[in-house]
């Protein structure tokens, strides 16, 4: 254990935001964010309707010298103020994996600073320990572009998966949607608002997977469903299209709810001293107040406290990071020079591969 108060860079490159932010942790636990830099690539990927990997890589290249010069300053700190360096070394786009690794190897080995690789997964699982005192075990629906999870959130690096996708992520999903009706992108949180103006009942899409008796998801029959009911809905109205958003986003919430109260059940078998678990929801779609106010609606009847970290540590940020780093330092797992960028990094090795499952899961 290491007892200090650590000062920890996080550094994050693994999609469309190249990101840098620096974070206190203390002896006992507590978090501060000091500094918080973000540089979103979203103007360069709009034009595509979703992150294009070349430019991407690029964009972060270009960057992240004065994103993390940015971080350093705003906290009014130098790197001999810094006791490690963490960065994303997985899962994402390699290319802009790459570039953060690479980028912080270089700083550690110039520096003589602990490095720290994260998994982009743990980063979002933990932050929510950032900003309360939540204690191990807790159950964390993941959702984010890349990924849909539940998991049981162990310690720090232990993790047990209950459930995936067996195709699209939920935040995927919401792009797709949004990039179907011309909405723009990222398309969640467009999506999200214009399901406020619509019938969430008008249009009754399919739930896949709720009567599957596990714990995964599939998104991708849902997405088919409203491209052949905008197809069959030309020319559609604007009223048509927050109807379409209303309904789909409906669709997501049923299943989401299904597949968490399923999960609360096992977990509160796996862990019977717990009366009252704490569910967390981490990653990009947990900014989506819809989903959370539907899930909260249902924590007393499902027994449990729900969890979100604010809308900025939702989405892609560098604190997140930084404070994975900080906590697996106080636990003293620490990386050398020698690590590798790993696209693929599942949170659970031992978890089975869910069948249809792709690259993804
Ligand atoms: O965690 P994140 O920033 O990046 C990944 O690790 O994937 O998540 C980005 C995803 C995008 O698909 C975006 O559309 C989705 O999160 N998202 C939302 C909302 N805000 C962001 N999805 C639904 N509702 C939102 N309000
Ligand atoms: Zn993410």
């Amino acid at each position: 254990m290491n007892n200090n108060t650590l000062t920890v860079l996080g550094i994050e490159t693994s999609c469309d935001e190249t990101a840098a932010a620096i974070v206190r942790r203390t002896s006992d636990g507590q978090g501060t964010i000091l500094s918080n830099i973000i540089n979103s690539q979203i103007e360069k990927h709009k034009k595509y309707g979703g992150v294009v990997p070349e430019i991407a890589a690029r964009s972060h290249i270009s960057v992240i010298e004065n994103v993390i010069k940015s971080s350093l300053n705003d906290a009014k700190l130098s790197f001999n103020d810094i006791n490690a360096i963490a960065v994303t070394a997985g899962p994402g786009l390699k290319g802009g994996l790459l570039v953060g690794l690479t980028t912080a190897k270089a700083l550690s080995m110039a520096r003589g600073i602990p490095l720290i690789g994260v998994n982009h997964l743990e980063a979002h699982a933990l932050t929510i320990r950032l900003i309360k005192k939540i204690e191990f075990p807790y159950l964390l629906l993941l959702v984010s572009g890349g990924h849909t999870q539940i998991l049981i959130v162990n310690d720090v690096g232990k993790y047990e998966r209950l459930g995936t996708t067996i195709d699209d992520a939920v935040g995927e999903a919401y792009d797709k949607v949004a990039k179907l009706l011309n909405l723009g992108y990222p398309g969640g949180p467009i999506v999200e608002e214009q399901a406020k103006k619509g019938d969430s009942k008008k249009i009754k899409f399919p739930r896949p997977l709720i009567y599957s008796g596990d714990l995964n998801f599939s998104f991708s029959g849902l997405k088919t469903a409203v491209r052949r009911e905008i197809e069959k809905s030309i020319p559609l109205t604007k009223h048509d299209a927050e109807n379409i958003c209303s309904s789909f986003q409906d669709a997501v919430i049923s299943v989401i709810i299904n597949k968490l109260e399923g999960s609360i059940k096992l977990f509160k078998i796996k862990n019977p001293k717990i009366t009252k678990p704490d569910v967390v929801i981490a990653g990009g779609v947990a900014s989506n107040k819809t989903i959370y106010n539907s899930i909260n609606n249902l924590s007393t009847k499902f027994g449990v406290t729900l969890h979100v970290p604010p809308q900025g540590l939702c989405t892609d940020n560098g604190a997140m990071v930084a404070w994975a780093g900080a906590e697996r330092f106080s636990k003293n797992h620490i990386d050398n020079l020698s690590i590798e960028v790993k696209p693929r990094w599942p949170l659970d090795p031992e978890a089975k591969a869910a069948i249809g499952a792709g690259v993804k899961a």
